[in-house]
């Protein structure tokens, strides 16, 4: 029997969860008044040994990004929260922000004290209004309140947010080409290195997080390091918030142990495959992880089983395709969504995902040959590492994985 975990989403379907009152009346802001009493330094250990690790997708260790930015307390540093969630079938962050915004807000102050920034951004999506307008209150509400400002709670910590909206680009999710955007500029991802914790934002050291990241913060500092860890079953600690869609009974949000397996989340989570049909193939992590055949949902979903079989946990959007589903065709919207949202600065990737399109395209006419599927697979392999930025793999590992274990589909198309 799966029991659904309750770190993130505890105060989810509890009415009016926005207010201040009512995150305050269920424990809310205790945590950051722990971490005010605590030296940084011993703030920083706290996340670093709960073995957090970053929710935006690559998975990188939030402690030891902390630590990195240590040694510039002097100057000014930034914070950044990445609410950008662009990559297609993933929606955990916006269920965080729309209900529970102040375990944001609780989530980005206790970073900042720690890692010594006095500004914080969201940069959060366009299309997510909505959103943008509830946290604004929430950042009023906190405001007025003493949460947010000059001399927090009566400490010397004092810390300001603002939230910016970004015009709707996929790439603008990505840390570097998301701080141009936020300077005012095309949203094109920077080379690498520096990283943003050296020069960031306006060339100040910067801490950028996942909004499903810095919402673990409160839980960590407030419970401390070894609670988060067991509330995980593989050696990925935590909980992982899981997005649920496609054919499956009860597509929506989820939040279980991370290590629960594919199985359990499309199975008992999500109630199984609509209609009592078949499971053809699973996204696990978001477009851009490599697609799952059905016998492969055995897997624990963590970051070091799914890459042991070839994908990743990315950004915990799964997507559940049954056995109707034409592969060649999810290609091509997939192809589709990359040659649209390529930002054209690298040329492979702005040629290569084009004509990756056009190969596929030119497959579900009707009108492919043998030769262009290898084509496809040349380019994917050349635009891969050949970028500036990671929008390169993204773009090529799912199609790459598509034909790889579907390819029996794309043939069944050619014109010879
Ligand atoms: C093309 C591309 C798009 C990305 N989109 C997002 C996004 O929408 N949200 C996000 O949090 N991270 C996104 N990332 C990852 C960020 O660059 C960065 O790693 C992340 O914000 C760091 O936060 P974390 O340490 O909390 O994971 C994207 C990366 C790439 C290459």
């Amino acid at each position: 029997m799966l029991y659904m975990s309750k770190i993130l989403l505890r105060n989810k379907d509890i009415p009016n969860s926005q207010s201040l009152e009512v995150y305050t009346g269920r424990g809310g802001y205790n945590a950051l008044r722990k971490a005010l009493s605590l030296p940084q330094d011993d703030v920083i250990s706290m996340v670093y040994e709960s073995g957090l690790r970053g929710r935006g997708g690559a998975g990188f260790p939030a402690g030891a990004k902390w630590r990195m930015l240590t040694k510039y307390r002097v100057k000014t540093v930034y914070l950044i929260c990445n609410a950008d969630e662009g990559e297609p079938g993933t929606f955990k962050d916006r269920f965080i922000m729309e209900f529970d915004p102040h375990l944001l807000l609780e989530g980005m102050l206790i970073t900042a004290y720690a890692t010594g920034a006095h500004h914080g951004f969201i940069y959060i999506r366009g299309e997510y209004d909505w959103i943008a307008k509830i946290l604004v209150k929430a950042i009023d509400e906190a405001q007025a309140h003493g949460f947010i400002g000059n001399n927090i709670l009566g400490s010397s910590f004092s810390f300001f947010v603002d939230v910016f909206r970004g015009a709707g680009s996929y790439v603008c999710g990505e840390e570097t080409a998301l701080i141009e955007s936020l300077e005012g500029k095309a949203g094109r991802p920077r080379l690498k290195p520096p990283f943003p914790a050296a020069s960031g934002l306006y060339g100040d050291p910067t801490l950028i997080h996942n909004v499903t990241t810095l919402s673990y913060i409160p839980f960590i500092i407030g419970n401390g390091p070894d609670a988060f860890k067991s509330a995980g079953k593989a050696g990925s600690g935590g909980t992982h918030i899981f997005g649920i869609s496609g054919h499956v009974n009860k597509p929506g949000i989820y939040e279980y142990p991370m290590g629960t397996t594919l199985r359990e989340l499309i199975y008992e989570a999500a109630g199984g495959i609509r209609g009592g049909k078949h499971l053809k193939a699973v996204v696990p992590g978001g477009m851009s992880a490599p697609i799952l055949k059905a016998d492969e949902i055995d897997v624990s979903m963590d970051y070091q089983a799914l890459n042991a079989i070839g994908t990743m946990l990315g950004s915990g959007g799964i997507v559940v395709l049954d056995e109707d589903t034409s592969i060649p065709m999810i290609a091509q919207k997939t192809a589709k969504f990359y040659a649209h949202e390529s930002c054209g600065q690298c040329a492979p990737c702005r040629e290569g995902t084009n004509m990756i399109k056009y190969l596929i395209d030119k497959i579900i006419a009707g009108e492919g040959t043998a030769k262009d599927i290898e084509q496809i697979l040349r380019l994917c392999r050349y635009i891969r590492g050949s970028t500036i930025c990671a929008f390169g793999i993204a773009a090529t590992l799912p199609i790459a994985a598509m034909i790889k274990k579907f390819r029996n589909e794309f043939e069944a198309l050619l014109r010879d």
